[in-house]
């Protein structure tokens, strides 16, 4: 295993105050809190109220992972954001972003990778760190779900929930833990697959279906999911990517302290961990508090096990998710 380029120097998140619940989505559309509960284990999610905006959730995610990371903006040398809900088509979230923040001469982008977007950006991230191009990077996960999801559509209006995660990646240092080992991200493995594509998607508003009377009536604006199909390939290609990922470490999935998965339903979760033979009580989760919160479900998830003192110096995380794409990846990350 080469040795690691780059380390998270701090994490941070944001969850808007509202929360819907499971009751609040009964009277909602033709569901109930136990259908909704027993098939994905969510029991409420957080809405973000008109008037934020999805950059405003990343900002205040980002300023967390600064202040955990000691540093400015001034000190971030380029700005990662992976969201499917920017904005606005252009220019990119992450400017917004780099103008709320005032990190001023650095290049800013979005990246589409839905549920796997943060991890593509740490991949990225680290490539820049890797061949000494940029020293820190800040890579943000944001979703705002509530605003493209279809209220209207009970097998996915359930499901989503909005907020923000971002970690500061900067140079590993050859920082170590208290038994020696490298400090820093350790492996990452990322993948798509386009023959998938139909399954999980946004399709009007782009150039296939521009924006009309006609798209709005058929609310073909919003998120359309066949949930099926995603759940199987799920559980097939976390295990996978987990697993290639730790190949490369030459880790086995018993030394791994934490698994921090994309939270897109308890189930896949479940699956996935005992195909890996990794026990629940190693397995990260907060879907019953924020839902699916596409890629800022992972820095989320991962900033708050880091701050309640669960995940601590030096241990290792194995983190993974899949999402529209189908994109997918695996990390493994020594804190
Ligand atoms: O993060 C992005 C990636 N996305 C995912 O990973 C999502 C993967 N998929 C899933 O998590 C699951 O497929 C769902 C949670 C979306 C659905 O669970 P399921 O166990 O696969 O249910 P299903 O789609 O097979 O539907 C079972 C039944 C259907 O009724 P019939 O045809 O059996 O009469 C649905 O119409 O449940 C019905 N149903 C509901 N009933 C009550 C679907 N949604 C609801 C609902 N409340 N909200």
């Amino acid at each position: 295993m080469m040795s690691p380029a780059s380390r998270i120097l701090g994490t941070g998140h944001y969850l808007p105050e509202g929360v819907r619940t499971n009751a609040d989505l009964e009277k909602m559309v033709d569901t109930t809190d136990q259908w909704i509960f027993d098939r994905t284990g969510i029991r409420e999610r957080r809405i973000a109220p008109d008037g934020v905006v999805t950059s405003d959730m990343a900002t205040a995610a980002a300023k967390n992972a600064l202040d955990a990371a000691g540093l400015e903006p001034p000190d971030i040398d380029l700005i990662l954001v992976g969201t499917v809900t920017p904005d606005m088509p252009m220019p990119a979230t992450a400017v917004f972003v780099q103008q709320k923040l005032g990190a001023r001469n650095c290049p800013a982008m979005d990246l589409s990778a839905a549920c796997a977007g943060f991890l593509f950006g740490l991949t990225i991230a680290d490539q820049f760190i890797r061949t000494g191009a940029m020293t820190h990077v800040l890579v943000i996960g944001v979703e705002l779900l509530s605003r493209v999801v279809n209220w209207e559509d009970r097998t996915t209006c359930v499901l989503f929930g909005d907020g923000a995660g971002a970690v500061i990646l900067g140079p590993a240092g050859g920082a170590t833990s208290t038994d020696g080992k490298p400090r820093g991200l350790l492996a990452t493995k990322i993948q798509s697959d386009g023959l998938l594509a139909q399954s999980l998607m946004i399709p009007g508003g782009g150039s296939v279906m521009p924006m009309s009377a006609d798209i709005l009536a058929l609310k073909k604006h919003k998120v359309h999911m066949r949930g099926q199909d995603i759940f199987k390939v799920a559980v097939k290609n976390l295990y996978a990517a987990t697993k290639e990922a730790l190949d490369m470490t030459g880790m086995t999935a018993d030394q791994v302290d934490w698994i921090c998965p994309h939270q897109a339903n308890l189930r896949i979760i479940d699956f996935a961990a005992t195909r890996l033979g990794v026990p629940k009580d190693k397995v990260l989760t907060n879907i019953d508090r924020v839902g699916n919160t596409s890629s800022a479900s992972i820095p989320i998830l991962l900033d708050e096990s880091i701050r309640s003192g669960k995940v601590k110096p030096g241990e290792t995380v194995a983190m993974c998710a899949l999402g529209a794409g189908i994109s997918w990846g695996g990390a493994i990350v020594r804190m």
